[in-house]
């Protein structure tokens, strides 16, 4: 086994690597501020406003990083999540002045209530419960107008049932049949999402959001819920998160010959960067060692806190 190991011959036997391609650029636009401003638990990682948020997709492109996931932290929350649906809220403006500037990027916004919301939910809630069925409308509602400002894809991320169905028929009803849906179809209620809450400004005032996310015990149910995803029209599915579920994206890939996408979340990232901060261990090739795990275990595109810091050096 050595022969093939050593020099020349080792990088040309590499099973899988990691490309520009690969990466999508998580950004946070937020209306309520006027220059960049780091997420205090998710170090070199930052809120832009408006105009700043256009001049990073600019930078991103320029490093060779081409596809972006949006998530907003607007000026007004309510009941209803009205402003995420509002045709000038802070996601639709910030994709319609991506767009101008750079219509060649790939936007991908994603689709969910928490960040508009008074509760923190991702659903419409009544009497403590977080409804299914209503919440279909504002979030079909809320991926139109990602639609009609320009973005490429739209990304579902608040596991309700029935969304991907609910959205591909508005879309499709509004002339908008060519905007992908990449859907977070095996999101897991992790604890990895808590650097995320504070960055998006999303967390819940009350109980948790365990009765539509999905049950950390369970692997079985992620291909239930990727089935009935591709069933309803997905283009493209997601694991959530990626490091301790590789053993679900690779059980994805296997059973479904279709585009997959991993989110690296925030926790996964805070981790890298509070050891690095210690000194206990070097975060870039750590990063990297993360990301190639997370494409060999079966993963076509990766959503990553790190996609500026590893492009610098593939
Ligand atoms: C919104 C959403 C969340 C994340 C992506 N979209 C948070 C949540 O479900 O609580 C988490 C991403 C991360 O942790 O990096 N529903």
């Amino acid at each position: 086994m050595r022969r093939l190991r050593k020099g020349k011959l080792r990088g040309m036997l590499r099973e899988v690597e990691i490309k520009k391609n690969d990466l999508i650029v998580p950004i946070f636009v937020d209306e309520n501020i006027h220059k960049p401003v780091e997420i205090p638990s998710m170090p070199s990682y930052y809120r832009f406003p408006l105009d700043s948020a256009v001049g990073e997709v600019g930078k991103c492109l320029d490093m060779g990083l081409k596809a972006f996931i949006l998530f907003g932290i607007p000026s007004y929350k309510d009941e209803k999540g009205s402003s995420a649906y509002d045709r000038n809220g802070v996601i639709q403006k910030a994709v319609r002045n991506i767009k101008k500037e750079f219509e060649d990027s790939v936007i991908i916004t994603d689709v969910c209530l928490c960040e508009y919301t008074t509760h923190g939910h991702c659903g419409v809630v009544d009497n403590g419960k977080i409804l299914n069925d209503p919440t279909l409308e504002l979030i079909s509602e809320t991926a139109l107008s990602h639609a009609e400002a320009g973005a490429d894809i739209v990304a579902p991320s608040g596991m309700m049932d029935g969304m991907v169905r609910a959205i591909r028929e508005k879309l499709d009803e509004n002339g908008f049949q060519d905007i992908s849906i990449m859907s977070y179809s095996a999101k897991y209620a992790s604890s990895f999402y808590s650097p995320f809450r504070e960055a998006a400004d999303s967390g819940y005032t009350f109980g948790d959001r365990k009765s539509y996310q999905m049950d950390i015990h369970n692997s079985d149910e992620a291909l239930r819920e990727v089935e009935l995803d591709l069933m309803e029209g997905a283009d493209i599915v997601m694991v959530k998160p990626a490091l301790s579920y590789l053993d679900i994206i690779r059980r994805v890939k296997e059973n479904f010959n279709v585009p997959l996408a991993a989110y690296n979340v925030s926790g996964e990232y805070s981790m890298v960067k509070a050891a690095e901060k210690m000194g206990w261990l070097d975060g870039r090739p750590i990063a990297y060692e993360i990301l190639t795990s997370i494409k060999r275990a079966g993963a076509d595109l990766i959503i990553t806190y790190h996609a500026k810091e590893i492009v610098e050096i593939l």
